[in-house]
């Protein structure tokens, strides 16, 4: 699969994602202020908002720094708890997401739970790879700077082999960060049979692993073991990119494998008006619904580049657990579709 776009390639994509199904502006809920459900992180005790943010579209997008600044601080004081960012969100030096979050809510650390990750010092997104520990301790360091804080309190192995975790390096690397205060817990993110092999471990406070409509195999087989081990879990991709709102298949095959399941699936929140219904019983909410409907799921952390999203999508979950019906009926076209070959995802 390839991961890494160019950022034209990414504009593009970006753009149309937003031009397709002429989505309405982002709601205004005006000043009400509805609840925030936050969910024990597992054995981290932390609580954490069931809507995180996830900073992989602002570091893509290279997006302004007022405008990240403008989404964070109100989402900040909307009650959002959780941010997740790593090391290879973006270009290095130009509007990387690790020094947007940094620029815009450093001077409000202690607001929020941070997570970054490791193992990319020189790539951008999904290219290249160390995971020496030199390498390890250099880009804790690197985070800690670019988020202006002194220390982590979450640091995710970003996507490293199982052969690299059972030599151990990485995980002792974490250790020492840990000793000595630069970070509070161990994470592992990823999928398959990595996120199974980092649980067994039994090494990790908390796991990333990717987990939405389109690709459910965690449920059966990966939250059941976090569960037994009270292991903090993080949704990413948590609303499969909303990739309902391109008109044509999306190149990046990333988006594409899921654009490509939408007919198949047949779900009702995938049709007519509620593809452009910003609501909860809409494409958007019903996604995202069947994330925090999930047992074992304690935040799902939704990537934006527009403020008000979040409020969006908090409200959205604050309308409820989807019904029994309404979950089954997902499980079940997705488990129909999947069928035999369902491999770990
Ligand atoms: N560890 C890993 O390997 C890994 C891999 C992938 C992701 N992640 C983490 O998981 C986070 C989330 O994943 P993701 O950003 O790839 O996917 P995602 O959260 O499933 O989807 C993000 C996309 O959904 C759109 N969106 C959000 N709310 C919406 C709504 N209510 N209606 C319509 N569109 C909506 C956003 O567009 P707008 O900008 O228009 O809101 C954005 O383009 C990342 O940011 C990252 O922190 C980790």
């Amino acid at each position: 699969m390839k991961m890494h776009l160019t950022r034209r390639e990414t504009l593009k994509l970006l753009a149309a994602g937003a031009a397709g199904l002429m989505m309405p502006a982002v709601p205004v809920f005006g000043a009400m202020r509805k609840s925030v459900e936050y969910r024990r992180l597992g054995r981290t005790n932390l609580q954490v908002s069931v809507v995180g943010f996830g900073s992989l579209s602002i570091g893509l997008a290279s997006t302004e720094q007022q405008r990240v600044g403008q989404l964070l601080n109100q989402a900040l004081d909307r009650g959002l708890n959780i941010i997740d960012t790593a090391e290879c969100y973006g270009h290095p030096d130009k509007n990387h997401a690790e020094i947007l979050i940094g620029n815009a809510i450093g001077s409000r650390r202690d607001e929020y739970v941070l997570s970054s990750k490791v193992g990319h010092e020189n790539g951008h997104f999904g290219q290249g790879s160390d995971w020496s520990s030199a390498s390890i301790h250099r880009t804790i360091d690197r985070s800690l700077k670019r988020l202006k804080t002194d220390h982590l309190d979450i640091v995710h192995l970003h996507g490293c082999s199982v052969e690299i975790l059972r030599a151990g390096e990485v995980i002792e690397a974490l250790k020492k960060a840990r000793q000595v205060g630069k970070t509070r817990f161990l994470a592992y993110a990823g999928s398959g049979e990595r996120v199974r092999y980092a649980i067994e471990s039994n090494e990790f406070d908390v796991v990333q692993l990717t987990l939405n409509v389109f690709e459910q195999n965690a449920i059966d087989d990966l939250l059941p073991l976090a569960q037994k081990r009270d292991i903090g879990v993080i949704a990413k991709r948590p609303i499969g990119n909303a990739v309902w709102r391109f008109p044509e298949r999306p190149e990046w095959e990333w988006y594409a494998e899921y654009w490509d399941l939408i007919k198949p699936l047949d779900y009702p929140f995938f049709k007519g008006d509620a593809l452009a219904d910003p609501g909860p019983e809409g494409a958007a909410g019903m996604a995202l619904r069947f994330l925090t409907s999930t047992p074992g799921v304690h935040t799902a952390i939704v990537g934006t580049t527009n403020p008000g999203r979040w409020t969006q999508n908090n409200d959205n979950v604050t309308a409820g657990l989807l019904s029994a019906e309404q979950y089954g009926a997902i499980r079940a076209n997705w488990r129909a579709l999947a069928g035999e070959k369902r491999e770990l995802g």
